[in-house]
């Protein structure tokens, strides 16, 4: 069997939940979205493996924002809250991933991820082998301990983590932008959009405009953890999830409607 190439698909908290709205699924873009993975997946036979990562939206920020507020951290009570809330998530993401044939496998990364000294530790042994067996771990950002109480963390970081340690080379974020830009398209007209660079291309033009621009702000993070975990050799696609059949595209070629930033 040739060596199977391996993809980790981080679907943003934005794009399968209505951010405004608490605890609201955005239910047709999610069951498209992983509709889409599936026919990757069956498309590609033995030849393909992917994680799919989930985010938090609504599900998840607002419940962490509103202790954080309150208490200034995150105590047990929003711990379990926070926690149960994403199981929810996950659980019909997971519902609608079956039924559309992808043979997903959640795991939650409070069970196998602590925070030591500010960084994430994960034990992946278990993803790792459920994902060579060729089925698809479904995980999620997640409210995990630490050695000063309880965080976050977020589905990018972990998205990170896994391809640094099993040497994936592609991530693809699926987001509810339509690319990256060199300043924010909403402010700024004139706002160019960047198909394809590298990492360090991508910072020297963020850095520019990032400090105004909220959009951009956003990804030069998601985009510099990247580099701050040291990653290499890492292609990755900035995907919107809200056009049809983009998702597969970016999976099944560099056509599709984005930016693609190399590591
Ligand atoms: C956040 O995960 C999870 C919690 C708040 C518990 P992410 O940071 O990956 O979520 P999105 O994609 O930004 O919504």
């Amino acid at each position: 069997m040739e060596k199977a190439v391996v993809k980790i698909v981080k679907l943003g908290g934005s794009v399968i939940t209505f951010k405004d709205k608490f605890k609201a699924l955005r239910t047709d873009v999610a069951k498209r979205l992983v509709s889409e993975l599936s026919r990757y997946y069956k498309e590609s036979g033995e030849s393909a493996r992917v994680v799919v990562i989930h985010g938090g939206g609504s599900y998840g920020h607002p419940i962490v924002k509103d202790c954080v507020s309150k208490y200034g951290f995150i105590d047990r009570d929003c711990y379990v809250e926070t926690a149960d809330s994403m199981d929810t998530l996950n659980y019909v993401l997971k519902k609608y991933a079956l039924a559309a044939g992808l043979p997903v496998v959640s795991l939650p990364p409070r069970s196998f991820c602590t925070i030591s000294s500010k960084n994430p530790v994960c034990h992946i042994e278990a993803l790792a082998t459920l994902l060579y067996k060729g089925l698809v771990p479904l995980t999620y950002g997640d409210v995990i301990t630490s050695d000063k109480g309880f965080e976050v963390i977020s589905g990018d970081t972990l998205a990170w983590y896994i391809a640094r340690e099993l040497r994936i080379g592609e991530i693809v974020f699926v987001t509810d932008v339509d690319g990256l830009y060199d300043s924010d398209p909403k402010t700024n007209p004139g706002a160019k959009k960047i198909s394809r660079a590298s990492i360090d291309e991508v910072l020297g033009f963020l850095s520019i405009s990032s400090s105004k621009v909220d959009v951009t702000g956003g990804m030069v993070r998601k985009l510099y953890e990247g580099r701050v975990l040291g990653l290499r050799n890492v292609k990755v696609k900035i995907v919107s999830g809200f056009i049809e059949n983009n998702l597969y595209s970016a999976l099944t070629s560099d056509n599709f409607v984005g930016s693609v930033v190399c590591y």
